[in-house]
C-alpha cells in the first residue's frame, strides 16, 4: 500500500508557491529523507502530509485518503517542540500527553491504562530510568527521545519528524538516530524525516529526496546523492566524494558520510 502519494502537489501560502509540482510515491513502511536547504519546503511538506496546513493544488493522499481524513494514523513531531517547559511536567506524564491528546477528552487524571502504555513507550526509547525527571531538566537528546515516546502513543502508521537531530550535539544525535533506527526496525511505522545533518542518518534511509522550492530528485540513496545532483541544489563547492566504500558528502552547511557501497 503506498503511505504517501503526490500527484502535481504545488503547496502555497496566501496564493504564493512555497513548493511546485512534486509528483512521487512512498510505499507503506520505508523510511523517507527529506533534504533541502533552508526555505526549500521541508516542513511546509510536513505539515501538508499532516493536515497542518491546506493550501494546496494537485493530489495529495495518505493510505489512500486526503491527509485531513488520515490524521489518526500520523505521528507529527514538530522542529521546535509547542510543549511549555515552564508546566512542571515529568518525562513520563509528557508521553501519557500523547496518548491522552489522542483520545480528544480533557482529564484531570491520567488514566492508569495511558501511564502503562507511557511507561513502555519510554523504556522502548532507553529512558525508564527518567521517568519521574522533569522534561525540562533532560538533556537535549533525551527530550527528542521523549518527543518520539509521545509520537509512538498513539501507534502512528506515517511518523514525520521535522529536523530531530538538529541542535544536538553529535553524541545525542547518534543517540536520538540510534532510537530512529530501533522504531524503523521493530515498529511498522513508515517515515518522513527532515534533516540538515544526514550523516548519523543514510544508514535507515531507504530513499532520499532533495526539494528546493520543487522536487530536484527521490529515490535511492546512491542514485540521489551525486556530485551532479547535490552541485546544483547546494552550489559548485559542494561534492559527495566516494571513500572507502562510503559516501562522504560536503554540501557547506552539512556533510554526509553514509556506510555501504556505491
Ligand atoms: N506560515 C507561512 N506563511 C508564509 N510563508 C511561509 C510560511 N511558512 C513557510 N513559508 C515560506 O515557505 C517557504 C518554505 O518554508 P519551509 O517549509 O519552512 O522551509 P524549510 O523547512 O525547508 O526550511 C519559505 O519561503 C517560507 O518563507
Ligand atoms: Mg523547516
Amino acid at each position: 500500500m503506498e503511505a504517501v502519494k503526490a500527484e502535481n502537489l504545488t503547496i502555497s501560502y496566501s496564493g504564493k508557491p512555497a513548493l511546485s509540482d512534486v509528483t512521487f510515491t512512498l510505499e507503506e513502511g520505508k523510511t523517507l529523507l527529506l533534504l533541502g536547504p533552508n526555505g526549500a519546503g521541508k516542513t511546509t511538506l510536513l505539515k501538508t502530509i499532516a493536515c497542518f496546513h491546506r493550501e494546496y493544488t494537485g493530489k495529495l493522499e495518505v493510505f489512500g485518503r486526503e491527509p485531513c481524513n488520515a490524521r489518526e494514523l500520523i505521528g507529527y513531531v514538530p522542529q521546535s517542540h509547542a510543549l511549555n517547559e515552564r508546566v512542571p511536567l515529568t518525562a513520563l506524564e509528557v508521553v501519557a500527553m500523547g496518548g491522552i491528546y489522542r483520545r480528544g477528552f480533557v482529564h484531570f487524571k491520567i488514566p492508569p491504562e495511558v501511564i502503562d502504555r507511557a511507561r513502555k513507550a519510554l523504556n522502548f526509547v532507553g529512558l525508564g530510568s527518567v521517568e519521574n525527571k522533569l522534561f525540562r531538566e533532560l538533556s537535549g537528546g533525551q527530550k527528542q527521545r521523549v518527543l518520539l515516546a509521545r509520537a509512538l502513543m498513539s501507534d502512528p502508521k506515517l511518523l514525520l519528524l521535522d529536523e530531530p537531530l538538529s541542535a544536538l550535539d553529535p553524541s545525542a544525535r547518534a543517540e536520538v538516530a540510534n532510537v530512529l533506527d530501533k522504531i524503523k526496525r521493530m515498529k511498522s511505522v513508515t517515515m518522513i524525516i527532515t534533516t540538515h545533518d544526514i550523516n548519523p542518518l543514510l544508514e535507515i534511509g531507504d530513499l532520499v529526496m532533495l526539494i528546493n522550492r520543487r522536487l530536484i530528485a527521490f529515490g535511492r540513496p546512491e542514485a540521489v546523492l551525486t556530485d551532479e545532483v547535490v552541485k546544483s541544489v547546494y552550489g559548485p563547492m559542494a561534492r559527495v566524494i566516494p571513500m572507502g566504500g562510503k559516501i562522504y558528502c560536503i554540501t557547506g552547511d552539512f556533510h554526509v558520510h553514509r556506510g555501504g557501497h556505491l
